[in-house]
């Protein structure tokens, strides 16, 4: 059962289904009512990750998934209501889908008209199952003043909320199967000088989930509802239904209504209006015999659509409580002032002239924070939520800082240096020798380890797959180490995962080593393959982050990043020594390079 008041002492966390310019409406009413923050928590649609709005003057990045098992698990607990926007086939199945994965929904609203009336006759009855409220199929959606935009219900462009006066609550309920009317009675209660309780838009489908009968006992059960504005439609019995409750007084509210579609009773037989209920079978679903029952039951009803806006102007006038939004225009003159930016970070900003790192001032975050905790949290785009991550991050970047002159990066900027080049070139030049064979092998490696162990790849048959495709596997091997002659730093890393429960990315690179060296004592899994393996295994455990967000950081190179931030040390330091040294330009002796 919809209950309007239990849904104003909710904070709205809506999901919609379908990326449309009606979410950038209801961040604008969230930002006109004074919300902190957009009540669209995020969105299911293909392609990006993020969709750009814009909260207030403010562009913001609403996260985008492609589809709801996707969610990440906190906001699969946090969403309450939903919006679904996709096109009629496919209402089924993905409100089912919200029903089954979403354990905090109340309930929501289904947009697309012409839904196949099998599924919304299915709809009705899960939703009965999972005891959640829909409002549709075919509805514009629910509109409660300062609290809750759940659908294009009240337009879609800011200034309409003020023509309105939807952001002052009151105590009128408009509800009508047809969007359009439920549009124009907001209009005309806003004219009357009176204000909205709640509106909202049952669709004019068949077999809408919420039923006429069922949204007038919604607002009778409303408290701060005194008045019922309803416009009904020829055909069909719903009216009747509402006529019983009035009799039985189980509506008690004032209710204004009138009932469109009179005209249809110059004809032979009624025409088939726009929607699919809108045509009289009969003498009784004609739209004055609708009317005059209504009257007879102490409903007050227009025979013209102009006695039905009067009978509104005359309705009862309780005093209403007005929570005047104070300063709207200025904060609409944010809204209209809005330009699209060039660029979007999430990282950093200057906010009051103040530059900040993830929302926090610098300074607070350097004074407070380890350079390792800095460099996790701005690599992870938010703040990291262990110390063990730290730890981690911190001895990577110690260990791999330099490995003597001998390594292709040392050598790349040793070689430049010595050509009297400055040290950005010297530096880059160290940095493009990092790469699948040397230093910037973690990131494939961490790819190899994630699919292996995600798909369940026995080790076996992940070393004999490579092997086939005549590939090596990234992380394994070294040219100076061996099983015999073990690296040390691998030894230390390894130490770091004492703090995991679970070590399923460890244990399944330390099993592919154990086969590759049978092959060749320097097969062991390297500096770049522990690093990989590890940093996988912390970040699933210690950062709570699913298979799915791994992927997403093999697919921005996340896990090559250490290395490259902390070989450029190394190679700052080649450079510099070389500078100090200063021993010329440097020439291979010939001897030294064989002639074939
Ligand atoms: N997977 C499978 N087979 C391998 C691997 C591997 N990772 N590395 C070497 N082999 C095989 C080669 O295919 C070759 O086989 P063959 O004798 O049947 O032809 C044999 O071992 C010798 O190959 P080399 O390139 O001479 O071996 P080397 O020990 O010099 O290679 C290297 C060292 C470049 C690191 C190599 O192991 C490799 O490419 N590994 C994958 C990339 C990687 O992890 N790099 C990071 C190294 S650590 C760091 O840079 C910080
Ligand atoms: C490094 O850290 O540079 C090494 O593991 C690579 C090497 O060849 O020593």
């Amino acid at each position: 059962m919809l209950n309007i008041s239990a849904i104003r002492n909710i904070d709205p966390k809506i999901l919609v289904l379908g990326n449309y310019p009606v979410i950038q409406s209801i961040l604008d009413f969230d930002y006109l009512s004074r919300k902190q923050s957009p009540s669209v928590l995020a969105i299911i649609a293909s392609g990006k990750k993020f969709q750009k709005y814009f909260f207030g003057k403010q562009q913001i990045l609403i996260p985008t998934y492609p589809d709801i098992k996707n969610l990440p698990d906190e906001y699969k607990k946090q969403i309450n209501l939903c919006l679904n926007v996709l096109s009629n086939r496919r209402i089924l199945s993905s409100t089912e889908e919200t029903f089954m994965t979403l354990p905090n929904l109340t309930g929501g609203v289904i947009f697309a008209e012409n839904v196949p009336e099998k599924h919304a006759l299915e709809i009705e009855q899960l939703a009965k199952k999972y005891q959640k409220w829909i409002i549709g199929p075919a509805s514009i959606g629910l509109l409660i003043p300062q609290h809750l935009k759940l659908g294009v219900i009240g337009g879609v462009d800011a200034r309409q909320f003020l023509q309105s006066n939807l952001l002052q609550v009151g105590d009128i309920a408009v509800l009508s199967a047809s969007g359009g009317m439920t549009g124009e009675l907001m209009n005309v209660v806003a004219q009357s000088g009176r204000h909205l309780s709640f509106a909202l838009s049952f669709g004019g489908d068949r077999f809408p989930v919420l039923t006429p009968k069922d949204a007038f006992l919604t607002a009778e059960a409303d408290s701060q509802t005194s008045t019922i504005i309803y416009y009904g439609e020829l055909g069909g019995y719903d009216e009747y239904e509402i006529i019983e409750l009035l009799k039985n007084k189980k509506i008690t509210k004032e209710v204004i209504c009138y009932i469109g579609g009179a005209i249809a009773t110059l004809f032979p037989q009624s025409p088939q209006f726009g929607h699919a209920k809108a045509m009289a079978k009969n003498d009784k679903e004609t739209a004055q015999a609708k009317r005059k029952a209504l009257k007879s039951a102490g409903a007050k009803v227009g025979e013209t659509f102009n006695e039905f806006v009067e009978l509104i102007n005359q309705g009862k006038h309780e005093k209403i409580r007005l929570h005047i939004v104070s300063n709207l225009q200025n904060m609409m003159d944010k809204i209209s002032q809005r330009k699209e930016p060039l660029i979007t970070t999430t990282i950093s900003a200057d906010i009051d002239g103040q530059p900040t790192l993830l929302g926090q001032p610098l300074l607070d975050l350097a004074k407070n924070n380890s350079f390792a905790n800095i460099v996790g949290s701005l690599f992870l785009g938010r703040k990291l939520l262990s110390k063990d991550t730290e730890n981690f991050i911190d001895i990577v970047l110690k260990t791999t800082v330099d490995h003597g002159p001998y390594v292709s990066g040392a050598m790349n900027t040793i070689v430049t240096a010595r050509a009297g080049k400055d040290l950005v070139s010297s530096l880059a030049a160290g940095l493009l020798t990092i790469g699948p064979r040397f230093g910037g092998a973690t990131n494939e490696a961490a790819n190899h380890w994630l699919t292996g162990v995600s798909n369940n790849i026995k080790p076996e048959d992940f070393v004999e797959q490579i092997a086939k495709q005549g590939k090596r596997i990234p992380g394994i091997g070294h040219r100076k180490y061996r099983v015999d002659h073990p690296d040390p730093r691998v030894k230390l890393l390894l130490d770091y995962t004492k703090s995991l429960t679970e070590k399923r990315f460890t244990e399944y690179a330390l099993h592919i080593e154990k086969i590759t060296t049978v092959k060749k004592g320097n097969l062991i899994l390297n500096v770049d393959g522990t690093i990989a393996c590890i940093m996988l295994d912390i970040l699933s455990e210690k950062e709570k982050l699913t298979d799915e967000q791994l992927k997403q950081l093999v697919n921005a190179e996340f896990f090559n990043t250490l290395f490259v931030l902390s070989r450029s040390v190394g190679f700052i330091a080649h450079f510099l020594d070389q500078k100090r040294l200063d021993e010329g330009l440097f020439r291979l002796p010939e001897e030294l390079v064989a002639k074939i």
